[in-house]
């Protein structure tokens, strides 16, 4: 980092002269010609003072990502959409970062709050849609931050569904060493016009969890500078010819280079930023241009060192360090059900020679699942068994032998289920928390006995008939609502086939799969269990 170049005294007084002569030419006709030496040629226009460079449109790396995406795998994508409400998210959050998805949910939970007071619906509740609604695309985007405001609320990728409410999208900004940025742009308005368009920079310390927000880093003299050295450039490219110190900006004005300043990334040729559109000067009208009315990206090669606070500055201290990455998805993240719409996708009686390649498949679509477990098949799969326990599933008892537990006595039926619990929770060092019970069966007394929640389903896929791959993923998908519980058998090839279709078609309707621990928030009920 170096400071901004001054301009000195002998530039300015080039400059004068300069300028004096092409007004000269231009403007007064018969006014003194340039001087009669023939070796004389025009003092050269002093360049590149502003230390900002305006983009062109293909100098924008649009559609490039500054992160790289193999180093962002691990994030944990989501789009929430609300007709209600009037409102479309997409965002991300981190394994192991609480406080970062704290500030993310707090950027979300804003945007609700002020649609919730703007529609008049009594509250926020999680809503689906028909399956080929297409929100199983999550997450950040490239480029949200050179969108025009009023597009990216028309766009129904980004939008609420009326065109009328907030969109809040957000884009990987910044990328190295532990830090990750992540820039999140909430847009609230309608066809008639944009009435907010706010810039949220969070970066986060993808070991530690310490997240700093974007206006921390920066300080106050960092926006006036960022503002008048791309005036100063836009003068220099509309052909004007003076240096003349600009006008301060007034309160607007600065406001736009605030907002650029949370959309700090890495380009080409430096730090890039996007003011949005209406950047302006008296001095820009005076040369007949006009405030800009799209999204203005411009470059600064290093950053002033007045630009950051003490704070930001040992952020970019590491700015040359490659990025170190994000951790990878881990099932046992925390989600809220009363925010995004939750279905506990569950597999019965493995596990089994099948259960890997379940798992492979629950990984790719990060989607946790909770597998109730034959007490007997699981010594012969302890590998199988532990790997489902580290990635974050939950694991649960299904008894030892599969019997019907209320042909049992109240204690037989306990040590059905205890003994298969111990089985898991040896190998994956888990306590187990609750059970199903085989066929559904159990009565009160088995249930008093046993004292643990005995998980059920609203939604059965009779996936033993074997009703084909097609079959399964709409019985599972086109029937799902909020807060069900689906029963699967990951002892049948098709199951185990079919499930990326039924996982991706529960997302396209805007479902996040979760266990059954996550579909309560933490704390399952007693008693029988049939859906949240
Ligand atoms: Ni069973």
């Amino acid at each position: 980092m170096r400071h901004g170049k001054t301009i000195s005294n002998s530039a300015l007084s080039r400059a004068v002269s300069a300028a004096a002569v092409v007004a000269c030419a231009a403007l007064f006709a018969g006014c003194a010609g340039p001087p009669a030496d023939p070796a004389w040629v025009p003092p050269t226009w002093p360049a590149g003072d502003s230390i900002v460079t305006v983009l062109a449109g293909d100098e924008t790396g649009s559609g490039s990502d500054p992160v790289p995406a193999a180093d962002t795998a691990g994030l944990i994508e989501g789009r929430v959409r609300n007709d209600a409400v009037g409102l479309q998210a997409r965002y991300v959050e981190m394994t192991g970062a609480p406080r970062f998805n704290r500030l993310v949910r707090g950027v979300l939970d804003g945007a609700i709050e002020s649609e919730v007071a703007r529609s008049g619906v009594a509250g926020f509740t999680p809503e689906v849609f028909d399956v080929r609604a297409g929100l199983s695309d999550r997450g950040c985007v490239p480029d949200v931050s050179e969108r025009p405001a009023a597009e990216l609320l028309a766009d129904p990728a980004f939008g609420p569904a009326t065109g009328e409410g907030t969109a809040v999208a957000c884009e990987l900004t910044l990328g190295f060493g532990p830090v990750l940025g992540v820039m999140f742009r909430t847009v609230t308005g309608s066809s008639a016009g944009v009435e907010a368009d706010e810039f949220v920079l969070l970066l986060v310390n993808t070991e530690t969890d310490e997240t700093v927000e974007g206006k921390a880093m920066w300080t106050h003299e960092a926006a006036g500078q960022l503002w008048q050295h791309s005036v100063e450039e836009m003068r220099r490219e509309a052909g004007a010819l003076s240096t003349a110190p600009l006008a301060a900006p007034d309160d607007v004005q600065l406001e736009l280079a605030t907002k650029a300043l949370n959309t700090v990334r890495f380009g080409a040729e430096g730090f890039e930023f996007t003011l949005p559109a209406g950047l302006s000067a008296a001095e820009l009208v005076g040369l007949g241009v006009e405030a800009t009315h799209a999204p203005l990206k411009v470059s600064v090669a290093d950053l002033p060192d007045g630009w950051l606070t003490p704070q930001g500055q040992a952020l970019f201290a590491q700015a040359d360090t490659p990025f170190a990455g994000v951790p990878a998805w881990h099932g046992s993240h925390s989600v809220d059900c009363d925010f995004v719409a939750c279905v506990a996708v569950t597999y019965d009686d493995g596990p089994s020679a099948f259960t890997a390649e379940l798992l492979d498949i629950l990984s790719a679509q990060e989607s946790p699942a909770t597998f109730f477990m034959m007490g007997t098949a699981v010594p012969g799969r302890a590998d199988v068994v532990a790997r489902a326990a580290a990635e974050g599933h939950e694991l649960a008892s299904h008894s030892m032998t599969h019997p019907d537990l209320t042909g049992l006595s109240p204690s037989a039926a306990r040590r059905e289920i205890v003994r298969a619990g111990k089985a898991i929770s040896d190998i994956t060092g888990q306590p187990v928390t609750m059970y199903r019970p085989p066929y559904g069966a159990v009565n009160d007394r088995v249930l008093k006995k046993i004292g643990l929640p005995a998980i059920l389903w609203s939604i059965d896929t009779l996936d033993w008939e074997d009703p084909g791959e097609a079959e399964l993923v709409k019985r599972a998908v086109d029937a799902a609502t909020p807060g069900d519980i689906i029963l699967f058998h990951d002892t049948h090839a098709d199951t185990v086939n079919a499930a990326d279709d039924v996982l991706a078609g529960l997302k396209e309707r805007g479902f996040t799969p979760v266990t059954v621990t996550q579909l309560f928030g933490g704390s399952v009920p007693h008693g029988r269990v049939f859906a949240r």
